[in-house]
Parts: structure tokens; sequence; C-alpha cells
């Protein structure tokens, strides 16, 4: 079983992470979490190159191959071993955000992006997407506001730099690709408090539970 989290900056992701953890865990599983970029030993260096504010120069298609490289590795490496000694495997993002980033974002085909990560990937596809949805302005400011209380630039991350049309264009560009992946996606409220935003959550990992037990 795989599962990935989706969504903006600010959206919620590490909190809901550690509720599926938890939630996991205590319906018996045995997780590996992890997170791209950097999930695995090569891809460490990769991340520090992906996120540095220092690279304004990298071009949209360098990018695209940094992330896919960190993501093949990362299958290779991480996820099918996990996957094949019977955990569940839990990612912070995984090949949407290509799709999203690189494909919506920064103006390359989604489709073509779909396809060259399905190369990276040798075909695994998360069984399961949690898309942590709310507007661009409210995730940044909190993504801001954490930032801040941890000591960090204001715009640390090359992404959260990025102006206001960007992020939109990433949230719709979520909203979009999950519309066309519905078997898989499912849009959480990130607005909500989050006490609701899992429970939302843990509704839907119980019903994929249910349905799991019945095929
Ligand atoms: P990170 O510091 O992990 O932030 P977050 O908490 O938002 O996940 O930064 C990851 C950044 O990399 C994030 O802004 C999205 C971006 N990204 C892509 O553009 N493409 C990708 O394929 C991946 C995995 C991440």
């Amino acid at each position: 079983m795989f599962i990935t989290l989706e969504g903006i900056e600010g959206s919620g992701k590490s909190t809901a992470m550690a509720g599926i953890d938890a939630w996991l865990k205590t319906a018996g599983f045995t997780v590996t979490r992890t997170r791209e970029p950097g999930g695995s030993r090569l891809g460490a260096p990769l991340r520090t190159i992906l996120l540095d504010t220092m690279n304004t120069d990298i071009l949209p298609e360098t990018e695209l191959f940094l992330y896919l490289a960190d993501r093949a590795q990362h299958v290779g490496h991480v996820i099918r071993p996990a996957l094949a000694a019977g955990d569940v495997v839990l990612s912070d993002r995984y090949a949407d955000s290509t799709i999203v980033y690189q494909g919506y974002g920064r103006g390359l085909d989604p489709h073509l992006l779909h396809q060259l990560n399905d190369v990276a990937v040798a075909g695994l596809w998360p069984d399961l997407t949690f898309l942590l949805d709310l507007p661009p302005e409210t995730g940044l400011r909190r993504a801001l506001s954490r930032n801040r209380q941890e000591g960090r630039h204001i715009a640390e991350g090359r992404f959260e730099a990025e102006c206001p049309d960007f992020h939109q264009r990433i949230r719709e560009g979520y909203l979009t690709w999950a519309a066309l992946h519905q078997d898989r996606f499912r849009i959480v409220n990130a607005l909500a408090a989050p006490d609701t935003v899992l429970a939302d959550i843990r509704a839907h990992l119980e019903a994929w539970r249910v349905g799991r037990k019945k095929t």
C-alpha cells in the first residue's frame, strides 16, 4: 500500500503526515515514512540543489530532470524495498508534485510529465493520494509565520518566494489533476481546524480499509 500527501505551501502536510502515520500504526500497519525531494541517500544533495534560493538560474527542464532523478532513486532504493517488505509507504509529496509544480506551475506539459514520471517510477503510482486544499494566500501566510517562528528567512525555499499567480496556478493545477484521477485522490479541506482535517483524513482511511477487506 502506497499513500502520498500533496498540497501547496502551508497546507498542513506535516500535521497530516503525523496523523496518518499514527492511524496506520494503530490499525496495525508497519509504516515507512518518507518525503520528496531528498528521500534517499543520493537524493539529499539533490534536495539541497533544488531548494537553494541561490539557484535562480536553474532552467525548468533542469529542475524537472533533477526531480525525476531524485524520484527514480527514491523509488528504487526506498519505496519499492519497503513495499516488498510489506510496509505501508507514506510519502510527503511524490510524482503529482512534479506534474503540478513543473507542469501547471512552470508551464511544461502535464501529460508529458505524467509519461516521464511513469518512466522514472517504472509504473509505481500511489494507491491513495490526499490533497490538502486551501487558498494560496492562507497557505503562504501560514508558511511565512511558521518560517518566522522557526527563525528562518521570510521566503525560505525557492517556491515560497514565487509570485501569487504561481501559487494560484499550483492550487488550480492540483484540483484539475485530482479531478482526472478521482480513483486515488481524496481532496481534504485544509482551511478547516486541524482536528477536523484529521477526522476527514481518518474517515477516508477507514473507507479505504473497509474497501480493501472486501477485495
Ligand atoms: P519542502 O521544503 O519539502 O516544502 P513542503 O513542506 O512544501 O513540501 O519543499 C519542497 C518544494 O519542492 C515544494 O515547494 C514543492 C517543490 N517540488 C516540486 O516543485 N516538484 C516536485 O516534484 C517535488 C517533489 C517538490
